[in-house]
Order: structure tokens, then sequence, then C-alpha cells
């Protein structure tokens, strides 16, 4: 359970200030004037600026010859490779995985993968401004190698939108007996690839790897190899349904009910203690008011007990969070999620706008924010999980639903942070403009005798491949803007945070 901050770690930031201060060296701990707090269920949690960046070039192609790019759907820490070295900094391994390939025109046949990262993090803590160029040294990324995901039977996956649905597959003869295959998402009835348009991503003590997407929305577990095992298929009322109550996975018009195109489960997070898996939706299902985006800030968190690999992971929980809204009562929307807690999650929420938007320079919200479920009604298995019954209308919870509480916590388009790395928020729109769509998030612990609360937190950008030299499924294509594909390390204080299993 967490705890609240103790006097003596609050003395020790200020004589940590004090003794780094007074030599003439880089900073060992991060400057105090920049400290953000936030408070959740009674426990302080610090935000203690930005430590690292790092990026991969737009035009950079992986190991299968296409464009690296859309990376930042979800990340994860690979398990046994995070180590502190003697000089100070850190080395580690980043799974790192894109969504659907290069679909700005038309989705492309772009096979399910992960790839792995390999970096070097040296935390910069000064408050001096460090150039864009030499900013890059505190967070030294590496390509090392592509891992393609594949279905049953190693047949490809595809990133093609899901117009075709194939039949459930009963007692699927693998040793994950009795389980089976719900209908699963195809490109179409005579191009029966499995496509899968993979956000979240969280690695199993096992190696295993649970990958979340948003045609189903579903769950899928795959092997170390990339191997599908095991698919969670969630409640009626998540599931994109047509206006006879069929299935139709697509990702063009709105389902009747159900999860809205392109928001499904974007957050996925594990709670090692409990076994428990999360899924976040991106924002509200159609049914709750998640046609139009004045009404969709009521989104669904589930929970699964994934203890029993034998055994279909029953549903345990089902809670309703408030994501925030823009000053015009827009939401935005949730691109990640990660378990601190029990009850403690960190989300991130956020506006398009940055580098690689069409629209705008200018972000307005782009946040890893706290939220609690400990008071809020758990709606698994009830009512609710029958799309007739929305959890909102018009915008408006049922009043016999408790929301989670939520609260403001870590801004990614702080301006001073920012410039301490040579980035900026809103115009010029130049290679130094933080990247418009971060959804992802990783933490790392700092391994520091007097702050063992302290976590480095990760999270990289999703940049759309957008590239002037990019290549899909071996075709050239010129998006006309180079976005990089930016990596960002905070230094967070997050008391009470369990077992992350790294
Ligand atoms: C960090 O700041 C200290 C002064 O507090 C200065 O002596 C040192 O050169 C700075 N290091 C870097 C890398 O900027
Ligand atoms: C935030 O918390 C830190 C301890 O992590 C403390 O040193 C600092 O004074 C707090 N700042 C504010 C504004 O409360
Ligand atoms: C839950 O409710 C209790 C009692 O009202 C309150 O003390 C606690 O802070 C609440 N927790 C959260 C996370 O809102
Ligand atoms: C990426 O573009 C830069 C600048 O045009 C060029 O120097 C580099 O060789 C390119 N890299 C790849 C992998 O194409
Ligand atoms: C520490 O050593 C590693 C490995 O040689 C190196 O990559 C890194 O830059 C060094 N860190 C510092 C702060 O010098
Ligand atoms: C899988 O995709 C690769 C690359 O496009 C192709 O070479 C291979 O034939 C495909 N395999 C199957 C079984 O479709
Ligand atoms: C799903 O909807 C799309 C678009 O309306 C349509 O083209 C497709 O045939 C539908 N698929 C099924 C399985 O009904
Ligand atoms: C099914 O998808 C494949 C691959 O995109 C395409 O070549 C084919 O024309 C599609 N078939 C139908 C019936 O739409
Ligand atoms: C709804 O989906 C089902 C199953 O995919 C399909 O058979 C049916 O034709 C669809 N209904 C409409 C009205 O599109
Ligand atoms: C609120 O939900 C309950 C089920 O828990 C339902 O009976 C009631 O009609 C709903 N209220 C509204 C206004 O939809
Ligand atoms: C550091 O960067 C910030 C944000 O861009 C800027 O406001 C500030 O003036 C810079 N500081 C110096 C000393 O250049």
């Amino acid at each position: 359970m967490a705890k609240a901050l103790s006097a003596f770690v609050l003395l020790g930031v200020a004589l940590g200030a004090l003794a780094s201060q007074s030599k003439s060296a880089p900073l060992a701990e991060p400057a105090a004037a920049n400290f953000v707090n936030a408070t959740l269920g009674g426990v302080a949690y610090t935000n203690k600026g930005m430590v690292g960046f790092g990026l991969m070039p737009s035009n950079f192609t992986d190991s299968t010859g296409d464009t690296f790019g859309g990376v930042g759907s979800a990340i994860a820490l690979k398990r046994g490779t995070w180590k502190q070295l003697s000089n100070g900094s850190f080395t580690g391994t980043l799974f790192v995985q894109p969504d659907r390939g290069y679909n700005v025109i038309t989705t492309v046949d772009y096979r399910a993968r992960h790839h792995e990262i390999n970096f070097v993090l040296s935390p910069y803590y000064n408050t001096t401004n460090l150039t864009f160029a030499a900013a890059q040294s505190t967070l030294a990324v590496h390509y090392a190698k592509t891992i393609l995901h594949y279905d049953r039977w190693n047949g490809n996956t595809s990133g093609l939108d899901a117009l075709g649905v194939r039949p459930a597959v009963l007692g699927f003869p693998n040793k994950y007996l009795p389980l089976s295959d719900p209908p699963l998402p195809i490109a179409n009835a005579t191009y029966t690839h499995l496509t899968i348009d993979a956000e979240g991503l969280v690695e199993m003590p096992d190696g295993t790897l649970w990958v979340s997407d948003e045609y189903g929305p579903y769950i899928y577990r795959f092997t170390a190899n990339g191997r599908l095992i095991q698919t969670i298929q969630p409640p009626a009322a998540i599931l994109p349904l047509n206006v006879t109550g069929g299935l139709n996975f697509t990702s063009v018009p709105n389902p009747t009910t159900g999860r809205a195109p392109n928001q499904g489960f974007e957050g996925l997070a594990y709670d090692q203690t409990r076994s428990r898996l999360y899924a976040l939706l991106q924002s509200a299902t159609i049914q709750d008011g998640g046609a139009v985006d004045t009404t969709q800030q009521w989104t669904r968190l589930l929970a699964w007990d994934v203890s029993n690999p034998l055994e279909r992971p029953p549903l345990v929980g089902e809670w309703v969070v408030e994501l925030p809204l823009t000053k015009k009562g827009k939401t935005n929307a949730a691109s990640e999620l990660h378990f601190v807690s029990e009850n403690v999650f960190l989300a991130l929420s956020r506006d398009g706008k940055g580098r690689g938007d069409d629209g705008s320079t200018t972000s307005a919200y782009k946040q890893v924010d706290l939220f609690s479920i400990a008071n809020a009604t758990n709606i698994a298995n009830t009512a609710f999980d029958s799309p007739s019954t929305p959890i909102a209308v018009n915008g408006v919870l049922n009043s016999t639903i408790t929301p989670a509480t939520y609260v403001s916590f870590l801004s990614l388009i702080d301006g001073v942070q920012l410039g301490r790395f040579g980035l900026h928020n809103g115009d010029p729109d130049d290679a130094t403009l933080i990247d418009g769509k971060f959804e992802s998030l990783a933490l790392a612990p700092c391994r520091d005798p007097a702050f063992k609360d302290d976590y480095f937190l990760f999270t990289v950008a999703d940049n759309d491949f957008q590239t002037t030299q990019g290549v899909s499924v071996g075709v050239p294509y010129n998006m006309g803007v180079d976005e990089d594909t930016q990596f960002l390390v905070f230094r967070v204080t997050l008391p009470g945070l369990e077992s992350i299993g790294i």
C-alpha cells in the first residue's frame, strides 16, 4: 500500500540539492526548483522534471525493410535488462511496438511486430538548457532487432482494415487447452489474415507478451517469438456491433454500439502482485457518448485475472474513468495506462498537437496523470456490460456510478523542461518541436538510496511513420514532413509503487 513521504526524505531533498550545487559538476540529483506535486488518496507524488531525451530518425528502416515508425504506440522495459553503471548512467532494452503501419492514405498489409531498442540513459539534472544536439546524448538509443507477430499456425498478421470476421474456433488444439478463439477481425472473407492495430504491451514473467488492439478491441497473448496463443474478448458493451447486433470490426464508420473506431484498448497494464491485466479504452463507447468528442470523456477501465493460463481469464473489474476536457469541452483521450499500486494508475491523456499534426503546433494538454479506483463503482458483470445499458447519456454519467478519482500530474509540454533539452511547444514547426502523439509509458527504478521511491518514467511518440523517405510494405512514400520518433524520460517519486517486474 502507498505510504506518505517521510520528513527524512524531504530533508534529504534539501541536503542533496545543496551538496550537489556546491561542486562544479553535473548535478547528481534533480534541481528542486521545478518539482511539481500531486496528491491522490492522501499520498503525495512528485514530478522531478525531465532527465533524458533521445530520438530515432524518421527515415530509419527496420530489418524487414519497412520504415521504423509508430513505435510509441506501446513500450515496455524488457525484463532483466535494466542496469545501473558505476559512472551514473543506466542501460536497458525497450520493447517498442508500432500500430498498423503507414496508413495515412489507406490501411496497408503491414505485419504486426515489436522492436528491441537498446539505450544508455545518462540522467541530466542541471537547470541549464542543453542544445538539441547535446540533449540527445542523455538518452542514446540503438535499434537492435524486430520480432514479427504471427497468427495461429504461423500465418501472417496484417494492418489492413478489418472488414471480415473469422468465426470462433472452439477447443483450440494447443497446450493452452481448453481455450478457444472468439470471432476474430480479418481483412476480408478472401484475405483471411488476422488484422491487428496494436496499442498496449505488457511482458509477462514467462516472457510471453500481452498486446491490446483497437479493432477487436481485443487483447492477444503472443509467445516471446511472436506466435499467437490466446485472445481475450471484452464484454458485449465494448464490442463493435452493427444495427442487428452482429460484429463488425472495421475502423471506418462508427458501430451502432461498442468502441468507437480507432478508440480501442490504447492502455494496457499489469499488476504482477495480483496477476491482473488492466485495459483502458481510449474514450467512451458509442452508447456512452463516444460518437461526439464533447461527450466521450466517460471511458472504461477493465480488469481480468490472468493467474491461470489454462483458463479463459475472467473479467474481475470494470470502472469508469472521466478523462480531462479541453477549454472547449472536448475530451483529451487516453493513450496509455500504467499500474502503480493497488487501485492507483498512471494515464497518458492528450491532444495530438505538435510535430506531425497538420493542424496545429501548439499543444494545450499532454499529460501523465494519476487516477485511483479505490472509491469507484465496480460495474463488471452488471447490466452496463450489455450495449443496451449505457453508463452515460449525452455526457452525463449514470448517478448510480462513482467514477475514478483523477488528478493532474506530469506535463510533457512544460516549456522550462522542454527548453532544458532544446525542445519547444508551438511554432516553429521544425525537428525541435515536441511530437504530437505520445502513447506509451514504462518505469524503471532510480536505485537511489536517498530516494527509494524515485523512478524513471519513459514515454515514446507515435510519429505515424511520417517521413519524406518512407518505405511501406516495399512501396516508397513521401509524407512531406520528417517527424523523428522522440523518447522522453522524466524522474518521478511514486510512493507505494509495487513490483514492476523488470
Ligand atoms: C551543472 O551545473 C553546475 C553548477 O551548478 C556547473 O558547474 C556544471 O558545469 C553544470 N554541468 C553541466 C553539464 O551543465
Ligand atoms: C513537492 O514534494 C517534494 C518532495 O518530493 C518537496 O520537497 C517539495 O517541497 C514539494 N513541493 C511543493 C510545491 O509542495
Ligand atoms: C476515498 O474515500 C475516502 C473516504 O471518503 C477518502 O479518505 C479517500 O481519500 C478517497 N480516496 C480517493 C483516491 O479518492
Ligand atoms: C536519413 O536522412 C539523412 C538526411 O537526409 C541521411 O543522411 C541518412 O543517410 C538517411 N538514413 C537512412 C537510413 O536513409
Ligand atoms: C558511462 O559509461 C557508458 C558505457 O561506457 C557510456 O555509454 C556512458 O556515456 C557513460 N556515462 C557517463 C555519464 O559518462
Ligand atoms: C508473409 O509475408 C511475407 C512478406 O510479405 C511473404 O513473403 C510471405 O509469403 C507471407 N506468408 C504467408 C503465409 O502469407
Ligand atoms: C463491415 O462494415 C463495412 C463497412 O460498412 C462493410 O464493408 C463490411 O462488409 C462489413 N463487414 C461485415 C462482416 O459485415
Ligand atoms: C481482400 O483483401 C485483399 C487484400 O487487400 C484484396 O486484394 C482483395 O481484393 C479483397 N477482397 C475483397 C473481396 O474485397
Ligand atoms: C451485422 O453483422 C452480421 C455479422 O457480422 C452480419 O451477418 C449482418 O449482415 C450485419 N447486419 C447489417 C445490417 O449490416
Ligand atoms: C442508471 O443505471 C441503472 C442500472 O444500474 C438503470 O436502472 C437506470 O435506468 C439508469 N439511469 C439512467 C438515467 O439511465
Ligand atoms: C532555456 O529555455 C527556456 C525555454 O525555451 C527559455 O525560456 C530560457 O530563456 C532558456 N534559458 C537560457 C539561459 O537560454
